[in-house]
């Protein structure tokens, strides 16, 4: 199917860089969808702590940015070539645009595809559709921008989901949920009975714990900084909280009956990252789903590790293969089994987004979704 489409003007929360961590909310240029691309309206595009590590400077990506990575909407024009996707149809954005060609993608790991120019804020060939008033190049971060009206991607981004799914709820599949739930599902492939901790329960952690319930995982340990948080995190699923301090070995030990199973650090920092080899049981999983600033080393007791047999994993996307994961998540969540709606706090405006962010920073809010109106 082709359909023809013209450049159209966005409002998009901008990240310059020379006002501190703030954003301005531009009117840019988007340009028509390509060959293979899509035009997607945003109805709802989460913020995330990955926005965050690269406005607090601790990530270094093309400037100017539009930020935000974590959306859904609906599709709106599609560039030539275009099969698989239809105008009106509901879609979540997938922010790791894999090459769908190469041994990783064909493998099943498309997160792994080096091809992928999302790191670099570019999309697949190399160029960005958007730019300024000076006409000047605007990058989306994470090749998505999700911060805006309207995006254009790669069809293979925009995975079609049931129009029952609210948009909110949508959105937040497309990274924090889809993230926890892959960390769980395919990282660390819990099993019903096994025992696991949670350190940090925002956005990313209460979707660890969620699906972790999901799994059938007992105990499940969580543990934060914020009171407000741990009550979150029961409400998602976690059988204990536990605030964070300098006991949490003994804690957990003593919770998990010598450790637990299996343990995640979605929080980013290299202390916290440290602990987690000291939480599992020999044979234990510690998976790394937060991320730290740049450059950042995490040290563990190489004799430990290999005497326990312990594995440390890297979750990055959650091992996820979108199209078939993103499903399986809204099916989960319109069967009941995943009370995704809970993980919201607040819904605000784009010309909100600042305020959002700052709410994060003092470890406020589960999650503030942007919603835009139709
Ligand atoms: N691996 C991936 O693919 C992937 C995907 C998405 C996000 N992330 C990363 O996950 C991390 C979490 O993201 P988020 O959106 O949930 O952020 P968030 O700000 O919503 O959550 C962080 C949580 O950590 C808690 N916290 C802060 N300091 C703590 C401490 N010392 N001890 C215990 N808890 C503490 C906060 O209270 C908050 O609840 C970020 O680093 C983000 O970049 C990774
Ligand atoms: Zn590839
Ligand atoms: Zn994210």
């Amino acid at each position: 199917m082709t359909e023809t489409a013209e450049p159209m003007r966005v409002r998009a929360a901008v990240y310059r860089g020379d006002d501190g961590n703030r954003l301005a909310v531009e009117t840019l240029t988007l340009a028509a969808p390509e060959h293979g691309e899509v035009r997607v309206r945003v109805r709802a595009a989460g913020v995330c702590g990955s926005d965050r590590h690269v406005l607090d400077g601790e990530w270094r990506v093309p400037l100017p940015a539009i930020m935000g990575h974590e959306a859904a909407g609906t599709v709106e024009a599609v560039g030539p070539g275009v099969r698989g996707l239809a105008v009106g149809d509901h879609v979540i954005l997938a922010w790791h645009q894999a090459c769908q060609r190469c041994g990783e993608c064909a493998g099943g790991k498309p997160w792994a595809c080096t091809r992928a120019r999302s790191n670099d804020s570019l999309l697949p060939d190399g160029t960005t559709r958007w730019s300024d008033a000076d006409g000047s190049a605007v990058y989306p971060y994470l090749a998505t921008g999700a911060m805006s009206e309207a995006v254009v991607v790669p069809e293979f981004a925009a995975i079609r989901i049931d129009e029952r799914v609210p948009f909110d709820v949508a959105s937040l599949i497309g990274c924090s949920v889809g993230t926890g739930y892959g960390a769980v599902v395919n990282n660390a492939r819990v099993l019903a009975g096994e025992s696991a901790v949670v350190i940090g329960a925002g956005g990313v952690g209460l979707s660890i714990i969620s699906a972790l319930r999901l799994a059938g995982a007992t105990p499940i340990v969580a543990v934060d900084v914020s009171e407000a948080k741990l009550a979150e995190a029961r409400r998602a699923g976690a059988t204990h909280a536990v605030p964070s301090g300098a006991e949490l070995p003994e804690r957990v030990t003593g919770i998990t009956a010598g450790g637990a199973d299996v343990a995640f650090e979605a929080i980013g920092r290299v202390q916290t990252m440290q602990q987690l080899p000291e939480l599992i049981r020999p044979g234990g999983r510690a998976v790394f789903v937060g991320l730290p600033p740049e450059g950042r080393r995490v040290e563990v007791d190489g004799l430990l590790l290999a005497y326990e047999g312990k594995t440390i994993i890297g979750s990055n996307y959650g091992g996820l293969v979108p199209a078939r994961d993103f499903p399986r998540v809204a099916g989960a969540y319109l069967s009941g089994a995943l009370p995704l709606e809970d993980l919201i706090s607040a819904r605000v405006g784009l010309d909100e987004v600042n305020e959002a962010f700052d709410a994060m920073r003092r470890g406020e809010r589960t999650r503030s979704v942007i919603v835009f109106d139709d």
